[in-house]
């Protein structure tokens, strides 16, 4: 029997995103290529009685990361443990957990790329000998005591594949990059999800939420989510696109689905005529952290052209430009005259 232990918070959000989350693969929509492979690697190493390869989830959050861990523990019929790593703060912390795994469970590690490097140190043999070395005492009569562990999988999870040392990184046998969703691969996982809600949307009113969430499963089902509220409110039995259009502009969503920090970022590309931004600048005015802005905003507005990072900083593109129904400034498109 599959045993899930999980060390999160839980938030009302949080308990509403779980209680939608996809447990099978036929409920996981899109990442195709990922899904493909994934099941070759899980049949092959049921078939030889092994445990799965570790296995690095990277990309923006709300992609699929965490659901894709589930989903491949039940699909082992492992159990699961789950952690962050800024909740691993001391070395024995990452000890206690590993003595407790048994064989074939799996480990799933949230936002791996913060923890820290003594606990990466402690990580590496245990992925990869599946030893533990402790360290027992201090100065001259420090001993290291070696535990063997059973085979076990690590699955990690990261917005960003950059700032994972290479030791670490190179430790994970099997890496995915995780792609922003289509519109109709959106409009699928919120058809799935108002069924589950016992409320269901219309067809236009999928694909306007759809096209609305920056490609994000998880913006789809809070809009959803507040969407319902509306509707609610409405006396509607099944959601209309007049109410979902009223939500979302009542959200401060734009028809692009771009949202305030969106639009306020490429307004002050705009603004720079041309000349790149660096990241601080652009924390400062739009009081923002630097690492929400590399890991969320800016993610989906470059993977759809609308801004774009040199060397030099970022600056708007020609699509952003047209968005605000502005024309592109000539110098910027005859490479620049800041450059
Ligand atoms: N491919 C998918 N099909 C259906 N629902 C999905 C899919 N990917 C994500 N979701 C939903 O979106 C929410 C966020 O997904 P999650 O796995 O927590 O993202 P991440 O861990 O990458 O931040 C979850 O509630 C999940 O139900
Ligand atoms: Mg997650």
């Amino acid at each position: 029997m599959q045993r899930v232990v999980e060390i999160e918070k839980f938030t009302p959000e949080t308990v509403y995103e779980n209680s939608l989350r996809p447990t099978t693969w036929d409920e996981y929509i899109g990442q195709d290529k990922i899904k493909k492979n994934l099941k070759v690697f899980i049949e092959a190493s049921k078939k030889r009685g092994e445990a799965l390869d570790h296995t690095l989830f990277f990309g923006p959050p709300g992609l699929g990361k965490t659901t894709l861990a589930n989903i491949i523990s039940s699909q082992m019929d492992a159990n699961i443990k789950t952690t962050a790593a800024p909740m691993i703060e001391k070395s024995g912390d990452l000890a206690a957990i590993l003595t407790n795994i048994e064989e074939g469970d799996i480990l799933f590690i949230d936002e791996i790329h913060r923890m820290s490097p003594a606990i990466e140190e402690i990580l590496y043999p245990a992925m990869e000998d599946f030893r533990l070395d402790i360290i027992i005492g201090s100065g001259p009569a420090a001993q290291t005591v070696k535990i063997d562990l059973p085979r076990f999988t690590l699955i990690g999870a990261t917005t960003r594949a950059g700032m994972l040392s290479n030791p670490l990184r190179d430790r994970f046998g099997m890496h995915f990059r995780m792609q922003f969703y289509t519109h109709e691969e959106l409009a699928q996982i919120i058809h799935q999800a108002s069924r589950r809600l016992n409320k269901y949307t219309s067809d236009e009113a999928s694909n306007e939420i759809a096209r609305r969430s920056r490609g994000t499963p998880r913006i789809a089902l809070r809009l959803l989510r507040r969407v319902r509220d509306f509707a609610e409110v409405a006396n509607e039995e099944r959601i209309s696109l007049s109410t979902t259009q009223y939500a979302l502009n009542e959200l401060g969503v734009d028809e692009q689905g771009f949202d305030e920090q969106d639009l306020k970022l490429m307004d002050l590309l705009i603004t720079s005529k041309g000349r790149p931004l660096g990241l601080n600048t652009i924390g400062a005015v739009l009081s923002e952290d630097e690492s929400t802005i590399e890991d969320v905003l800016e993610p989906y507005l470059i993977a759809n052209g609308y801004i774009e990072r040199t060397a030099r900083g970022r600056v708007a593109t020609q699509k952003a430009y047209e968005h605000f129904k502005l024309s592109f400034p000539q110098q910027q498109k005859m490479g620049g005259l800041f450059e």
